[in-house]
């Protein structure tokens, strides 16, 4: 098969952040997309990712899918290396054979979270917990089996796509007078998508295809008890939000204390305007 126009292949298409770029995709006639999810093509078969590739020839490669169930990760490891870091080599190393430029998602939980200030790209990584270890994986082995690749690092995404921390805070107001909301622990949110626009930014932009890893979330940092308040003022509801710390809401994978990072990389380099959190926020509550 031979496409006029250059084609964009876009993994994870029913997640979040693939949502949003499925969104926004009839604003690029220019590219010829091809959106996929597990049952189109499943990440953990090469044979599959092969015929995919042979077949689009795609000009970019955009890899929104993963194994994002951070808790079970912790038992299911097998499974989170296979996609997260494994699929991704494969992936990385087909873009090579076709002269694909790579574009590929990681994670705040790279970093081990003791930091104190923002972090930027070439601070040390020390994976908070075995999701974060599998997705460092998968950023190494993008970068080293393609040289055309950019690495954007994203944290606390949310969208109407797909579940998230907006809408569990939103079902547990509605349903509950009281709740409970971790206050130790601080970060940036990032609507997924002002993500998906960023990265059509890169694709489409001036600046060029300037490889290496960059940081993107919204602007802000906050604590998820202040998420937690900000969307109940927001949505008008009546639930009480008690802070807590870490130690009172026990989970299977270690969350980061701080994961707040440095953005000024993919803003210097592609001109892309960052959104504060608030303002994102309330763009997306208008659509739920
Ligand atoms: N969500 C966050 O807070 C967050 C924070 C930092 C970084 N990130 C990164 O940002 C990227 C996008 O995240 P997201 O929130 O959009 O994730 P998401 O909503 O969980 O979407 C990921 C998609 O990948 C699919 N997938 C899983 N295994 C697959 C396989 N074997 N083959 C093909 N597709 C498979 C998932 O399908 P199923 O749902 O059926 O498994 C899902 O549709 C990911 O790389 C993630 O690691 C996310």
């Amino acid at each position: 098969m031979t496409n006029t126009k250059p084609v964009i292949m876009v993994t994870g298409r029913l997640g979040q952040l693939g949502s949003e770029i499925f969104d926004i995709a009839g604003n690029y006639p220019q590219f010829e997309f091809n959106f996929s999810d597990k049952d189109e093509m499943d990440l953990s078969s090469p044979e599959q990712l092969q015929a995919f590739f042979d077949q689009l020839k795609p000009a970019y490669f955009i890899s929104c899918g993963a194994y994002t169930a951070v808790d079970k990760a912790e038992t299911d490891k097998d499974t989170a290396l296979a996609i997260n870091a494994t699929a991704v080599a494969n992936i990385a190393a087909l873009c090579k054979q076709h002269n694909t430029k790579l574009i590929h998602i990681s994670t705040d939980y790279v970093f081990s979270g003791n930091g104190t200030a923002p972090y930027t790209e070439d601070e040390v990584t020390d994976p908070v917990n075995y999701y974060g270890y599998s997705k460092l994986l998968g950023e190494k082995a993008a970068l080293e089996n393609n040289d055309e690749t950019i690495v954007i690092r994203t944290s606390w995404v949310y969208s109407t796509y797909g579940n998230n921390f907006v809408k569990t805070m939103i079902r547990l107001m509605k349903d509950r007078p009281e709740i409970k909301v971790v206050s130790d622990q601080v970060g940036s949110p990032t609507y997924a998508a002002d993500l998906a626009q960023a990265i059509m930014d890169i694709v489409t932009g001036n600046d060029g295809f300037v490889t290496g890893i960059y940081h993107f979330s919204n602007e802000g940092v906050i604590s998820w008890y202040d998420f937690a308040v900000a969307i109940r003022d927001a949505k008008q509801l009546n639930s009480i939000v008690h802070p807590i710390p870490t130690t009172a809401y026990p989970t299977p994978a270690k969350r980061p204390a701080y994961s707040a990072m440095n953005k000024e990389k993919i803003v210097n380099t592609f001109h892309i305007r960052l959104k504060h959190w608030k303002d994102s926020l309330h763009t997306c509550l208008i659509k739920m």
